[in-house]
């Protein structure tokens, strides 16, 4: 079979709900894939920054493999000997008290979502069915009922509703909005990604988090963040909330949890806000299984062992400048902070993101535009800065093929 078969393939029997590249991978290691020719590719997606540590990781597969020949489910019926540690493991990473895992970032965004509103009965003392949550428009959660309930992208709601109530959306990056929308006493929490990673890479100015945090905080308000995308070194920091020293009341991993094995997710909070959800209450079949506890024990160590926060915060501000000082008319922007970074494609001649993306692919090197004009740019952090000096290499040489051709 070749490329155009196995794509026949997905076409007919499974549902039509992505448009991926004509593009058909069988392989990967470290910031590169292969496909079912052969061809090599830099990934420049990084499975939505799932990849962060690169592709097939030594030390996390032999995590999985390890694990994998023991045991890789019990269930939460009963005990197992690799949660407590992982457990341990992660809420002294992060600096919380305490972790309830999950699978996958959706899965997440609705667990802080029920700590929230649970947190404000029983805590703040909002009345019953009244608490309200603040989210930002533009916002990524996910695609469950409820998460799409609180999106403000036609493609996202249009036609699943009744949505679920109980948000109320502000404009991302203004803080008069959002403090306006905290006069409401039975605003429980403020749910926000310190960078807006589907919308588009839009990164908000400098003091914003900090700032929303200590609004949330003179209003006794949970200041949740979904790092889901933004987290595990992507930004340049281990958070993106780093950058800014804020601590949020919740915070919501997934993604780079596994370095892109399998589905890891987390939520991380103290005490007082964890323990509000009591047994029976909340949970998943799969969350907290041996198998991702040894996983995402590796998948955090490597993080660590190579300094990939610190790589993604030098690389990123050099990937920036080579885009900036190619200075091409068709380019109206480069943004983004350490690997998570995005340009903003005008379009030229009847071409525009898509096909400067499909012509990257033919050289070499995969991105998917997200929205219809903006091409986001996110390399396992793994890459060297000669491979990321020649990913731009076809990167400028795609858009002027493209662009000007
Ligand atoms: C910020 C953010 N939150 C949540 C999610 C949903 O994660 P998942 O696709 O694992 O459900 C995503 C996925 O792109 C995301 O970017």
């Amino acid at each position: 079979m070749e490329t155009k078969d196995f794509i026949k393939l997905e076409d007919r029997y499974g549902a039509h709900n992505y448009h991926p590249l004509p593009v058909v991978l069988n392989k990967g290691k470290g910031a590169y894939v292969w496909d079912v020719e052969g061809k090599k590719y830099f990934d420049f997606l990084s499975a939505y920054s799932a990849v962060n540590q690169g592709h097939c990781h030594p030390k996390i597969i032999d995590a999985l493999v390890e694990q994998a020949k023991t045991l890789t489910l019990t269930s939460r019926a009963f005990y197992n000997d690799k949660l407590g540690a992982y457990e341990k493991y992660i809420t002294e990473f992060f600096g919380y008290d305490k972790v309830l895992p999950m699978n996958s970032g959706a899965e997440a965004d609705e667990t802080a979502l029920k700590l929230a509103r649970r947190w404000g009965y029983d805590k703040k003392g909002v009345p019953e069915n009244q608490a309200k949550i603040i989210v930002c428009e533009g916002n990524f959660h996910g695609r469950t009922i409820t998460i799409i309930s609180m999106s403000s992208d036609p493609d996202s709601y249009k036609g699943f509703g009744p949505y679920t109530p109980g948000f109320e959306a502000v404009p991302y990056n203004d803080l008069a909005a959002l403090e306006k929308s905290l006069e409401d006493d039975n605003v429980v929490a403020f749910l926000v990604e310190p960078i807006q990673g589907e919308a588009g890479v839009y990164v908000p100015d400098d003091g914003y988090l900090k700032k929303a945090y200590d609004i949330c905080k003179s209003k006794n308000v949970l200041f949740i963040a979904d790092e889901v995308q933004t987290g595990i070194a992507r930004t340049g920091k281990l958070l993106a909330c780093d950058h800014e020293d804020v601590r949020p009341d919740i915070l919501i991993l997934g993604k780079a949890l596994s370095g892109g094995v399998i589905p890891i997710s987390a939520v991380l909070a103290d005490d007082d806000i964890m323990l509000v959800i009591k047994p029976g209450e909340h949970g998943s079949t799969f969350g907290g299984n041996p198998l991702a506890a040894k996983v995402a024990t590796a998948a955090l160590e490597v993080v660590v062992e190579e300094n990939l926060a610190k790589k993604a915060e030098e690389l990123g501000v050099k990937f920036r400048k080579a885009l900036e000082d190619f200075n091409h008319p068709a380019i109206e922007k480069v943004r983004g902070k350490g690997l998570l970074n995005a340009i903003i494609v005008k379009p030229t001649n009847g071409k525009e993101a898509w096909d400067v993306c499909v012509r990257m692919a033919e050289n070499g090197l995969l991105a998917k535009p997200t929205h219809q004009h903006i091409i986001r740019f996110a390399p396992p952090l793994v890459i060297t800065e000669e491979e990321m000096f020649e990913a731009i290499e076809i990167i400028k040489k795609s858009i002027i093929e493209v662009l000007e051709g």
